[in-house]
């Protein structure tokens, strides 16, 4: 009803501004003042923890990119490998899993049989399975070792935004309790994590506060047919996402690329004015990357298309190359999904309206699927 939407013309809006909230309460009482992570929830003994070799991320949708922007971090602060699978195709294929295999299964409704049946194919092969959910009590969780939820609230909007958020936040704080558990060398880089994720929520407002000329652009795309989107490193997910948001809201043909693979065909797509989202990694830290997607929005750009960039505050290199210039908070690199996601999902809303669909409720889908 209109009274729920607390004034918001869709809950999807009233999701997306509940983010700072969302991604806040997620990591409340998780980090102590000293940086020390407390997760007792997380119900797998530090023991059981201390032989995983081997992480594997399972969800759908949404929650799958949450997985894959995971992987990044789950391998750089612990050491330990980690693959991202689709639920769907996971058990499917007959994986490699065992008591030292801890499964990770992502689900903001806790429903999904897609991930139920990977989950129960892990735990059948003796594998642990901590699942991160934002449903208290529902199957997913209760048919798992551990779970860590999430703490969006509810979720009414089919296309998932806080949970999305929210879930980042849970594979980091997991990836970050490895690394403790483990006694993983906790440099400054982790340090300066901890401290950033707990100014995380005041950056996604900044971003908020910001979205007028990414809400003007998308109007004025709505008759557009394709838009591309780029990324490399934690962006490539980011840019998978984006081009999701788009699929389901405005109906429109939208696609994530890694940016190093332009050149190995998805190049020969760009025509006159076609609109492609760039997702810039930080010109500090892994600034070779950054470099290289400088020259690959260059590269397109000289093709005809119009650039959207989505760069950190300061970062001038890309200032000659963007068409339009979307500033995020400067974050650490893994962090930085946090932010960038933000501007994609005011894109995909704003542009679905102005198409005149119905944002809540996306022609042929459905919040949780309960069908494999
Ligand atoms: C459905 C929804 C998606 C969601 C996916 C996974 O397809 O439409 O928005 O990402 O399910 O849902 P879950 O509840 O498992 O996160």
């Amino acid at each position: 009803s209109a009274a729920e939407k607390c004034g918001y013309a869709s809950f999807m809006l009233k999701e997306i501004a509940e983010q700072p909230k969302a991604v806040a309460d997620t990591l409340l009482g998780r980090i102590d003042g000293s940086g020390t992570l407390s997760l007792d929830e997380v119900r797998i003994p530090p023991g059981v923890l201390r032989e995983v070799d081997k992480v594997v991320v399972v969800a759908c949708g949404t929650a799958f990119h949450a997985g894959l922007i995971a992987k990044y971090a789950i391998e750089h602060w612990t050491r330990i490998p980690c693959e991202v699978e689709l639920a769907s195709e996971f058990r499917y294929r007959d994986p490699i899993l065992d008591q030292q295999t801890l499964v990770v299964a992502i689900s903001q409704s806790g429903e999904t049989m897609d991930t139920l049946m990977a989950l129960r194919h892990a735990r059948e092969q003796g594998a642990r399975v901590l699942a991160i959910c934002n449903t208290n009590g529902s199957t997913i969780p209760r048919e798992s070792d551990a779970v860590l939820y999430t703490h969006a609230g509810p979720e009414v909007a089919v296309a998932s935004t806080k949970a999305f958020l929210t879930q980042l936040v849970a594979c980091y704080l997991v990836a970050l309790y490895l690394g403790q558990v483990r006694g993983t060398k906790y440099g400054d880089e982790i340090g300066d994590v901890v401290r950033d994720l707990s100014g995380i929520s005041g950056a996604v407002e900044r971003v908020l506060g910001t979205m007028d000329p990414v809400r003007e652009l998308a109007r004025s795309l709505a008759h557009k047919n394709t838009v591309l989107f780029l990324g490399r490193h934690v962006g490539h997910p980011v840019a998978l996402e984006g081009a999701l948001k788009l699929k389901e809201l405005a109906y429109m043909h939208a696609e994530g690329f890694a940016a190093g693979e332009l050149k190995h065909g998805p190049i020969a797509l760009i025509e006159e004015d076609l609109p492609v989202v760039v997702v810039v990694p930080s010109p500090r830290g892994r600034s070779v990357l950054h470099d290289k997607i400088v020259s690959n929005i260059q590269e397109i750009r000289a093709r005809g298309a119009r650039t959207i960039v989505i760069a950190e505050e300061g970062d001038e290199a890309v200032v000659p190359y963007a068409d339009h210039l979307v500033r995020i908070p400067a974050t650490p690199t893994l962090l930085q999904p946090l932010v960038a996601t933000v501007p994609l999902q005011v894109f995909a809303c704003e542009l679905a309206t102005a198409r005149g669909n119905e944002v809540d409720q996306p022609r042929n889908l459905a919040k949780s699927v309960t069908v494999e």
